[in-house]
């Protein structure tokens, strides 16, 4: 993976402990709903790959929808406005709702999120999330299918980003940038 300027990448979990964790999320997940329809709706775009990765190993009849919002800029800091880029498709109202984010941070957009979610009546409205840096928190949230716990680190990689790039790699890892 070809690296621009002075950034470092550090693998911080691998591709085959991510698989392994999904699928523990995904059967938890189907244990919870039993004998029930779910709803999943992926928040684009660092969600995708988790998303399509979780929906496979889950073992029930499942829907799935997106919303995209932005809250970050191009950089690592969080703007802390969040604006809906792209809503639903479709009305949610009495649905089983996972609501599948890539990471937990400060809890603004989920915080968000939940809220306008809340609005639209879904029956159950729960929250799934690969990563979590709770340490971060600025909102009380949390989520109930939580992959890995990890320290106040930037991450990239399996969806998420440094500026649109590094999504495609396998592996969570820590992006170090050049001082300045
Ligand atoms: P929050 O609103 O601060 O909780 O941030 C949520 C969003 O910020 C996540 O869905 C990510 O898109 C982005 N984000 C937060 N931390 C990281 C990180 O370490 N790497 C990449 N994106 C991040
Ligand atoms: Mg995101």
């Amino acid at each position: 993976m070809p690296v621009a300027g002075q950034e470092k990448l550090k693998v911080l979990i691998r591709r085959a402990a991510i698989q392994k964790r999904v699928r523990e999320v995904a059967h938890q997940i189907t244990r919870d709903f039993k004998g029930q329809r779910l709803h999943l709706i992926g928040v684009l775009k660092g969600a995708c790959i988790f998303l399509s990765d979780l929906v496979r190993e889950i073992n029930l009849d499942t829907s799935i929808d997106f919303i995209a919002v932005s809250s970050y800029g191009k950089g690592k800091q969080s703007s802390g406005q969040v604006r809906v880029l792209k809503d639903l498709d479709s009305s949610i109202e009495g649905l089983n709702v996972v609501l599948v984010e890539d990471i937990l941070d400060t809890g603004i957009t989920l915080n968000y999120l939940l809220r306008i979610l809340r609005q639209r009546k879904p029956k159950i409205l729960r929250v799934a999330a690969l990563l979590d840096k709770p340490s971060r928190r600025v909102k009380p949230v949390k989520g109930n299918y939580i992959g890995f716990s990890i320290p106040n680190e930037f991450v990239v990689g399996y969806g998420l980003d440094y500026a649109e790039r590094y999504r495609n790699l396998k592996d969570v890892c820590i992006l170090s940038l050049p001082p300045g």
